[in-house]
């Protein structure tokens, strides 16, 4: 497995091997199981598995969130390693942005709701560094992990939007054996906490049973009680449509539904969903 730093060598890398296809997964490092699958995937799927790892400053809204995100190279790479991934690309910041962008991306409605309304420009930040590592990387197939829905449906309108000859693939979220999604900012949580956050992924299969009962959304956001008398601050818990994620009333049995939720715990933000 071969780390670069420079764009220059990668992107030399990639055209010294036009003719291979590249699976590609973007991710910001502290890996986890949930990241290695899709590096399974992208291994599997593709002649070669290239992961970048970039703690990107342009989609913090919160500064301090930006310095606490856990950074792990020596540890992420020996676990790239041991799943056969073919390159890591591992930027510094100033090797990113030689100076602040200045360009900005609008994804309309998606920056106004759940994600796009508490971490106001992470989105703009979010396609400003995948439009640039597709831009390097030159993937033929993206892997994005299913917990990051929002993040998903911003991707695939930048891809649709600019006509990216890129494959986006949309990968199951991983859980650990008491349901909680794998996050990188898991790491960050106290052993009471961690045994505590399994009552996100609780929370949205019981909105998944009143909202198949057809219970509207509003009683079902009243009846998610397993927050109270609780550490959690819940920050939003919705009940989408699977593809627009725009807030639906009732089940519409024709239509995918979505159960998306973003909490606080231990002064962890916490994000979860399930689609069905
Ligand atoms: O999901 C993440 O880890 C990040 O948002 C991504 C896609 C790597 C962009 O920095």
């Amino acid at each position: 497995m071969e780390i670069l730093e420079k764009i220059a060598d990668i992107q030399h890398f990639i055209k010294n091997n036009s003719k291979k296809t590249v699976g590609f997964v973007p991710t910001m490092g502290a890996l986890h199981e949930g990241h290695l699958r899709l590096i399974d995937r992208a291994k599997k799927e593709n002649d070669l598995a290239v992961c970048s790892i970039f703690v990107n400053p342009t989609q913090f809204n919160n500064p301090e969130d930006l310095a606490k995100y856990p950074r792990t190279l020596e540890q992420d790479c020996e676990m790239l390693d041991a799943r056969k991934c073919d390159i890591v690309f591992a930027p510094s910041p100033a090797e990113m942005y030689s100076e602040w962008p200045k360009m900005r991306f609008d994804f309309g409605n998606l920056e106004t709701i759940m994600e796009g309304k508490f971490r106001p420009g992470h989105f703009n930040g979010v396609g400003i560094v995948v439009s640039k590592l597709f831009n390097i990387v030159k993937p033929t197939k993206a892997y994005f992990g299913q917990k990051d829905i929002q993040q998903v449906a911003v991707i695939n309108r930048m891809v649709k939007d600019l006509s990216y000859d890129v494959e986006v693939v949309v990968c199951d979220t991983i859980r650990t054996n008491t349901g909680l999604a794998m996050s990188s900012r898991n790491k960050r949580l106290s052993d009471n906490a961690l045994a505590e956050a399994s009552k996100i992924y609780e929370s949205l299969n019981f909105g998944k049973k009143l909202h198949l009962e057809h219970e509207n959304s509003e009683s079902i956001k009243k009846e998610i009680n397993l927050f109270s008398n609780s550490n959690f601050t819940l920050e939003y818990f919705e009940i989408t449509d699977f593809e627009t994620l725009e807030a639906i009333e009732q089940r519409n049995p024709h239509r995918k539904s979505a159960l998306i939720i973003a909490s606080f715990l231990d002064g962890v933000r916490l994000i979860d969903n399930i689609v069905f």
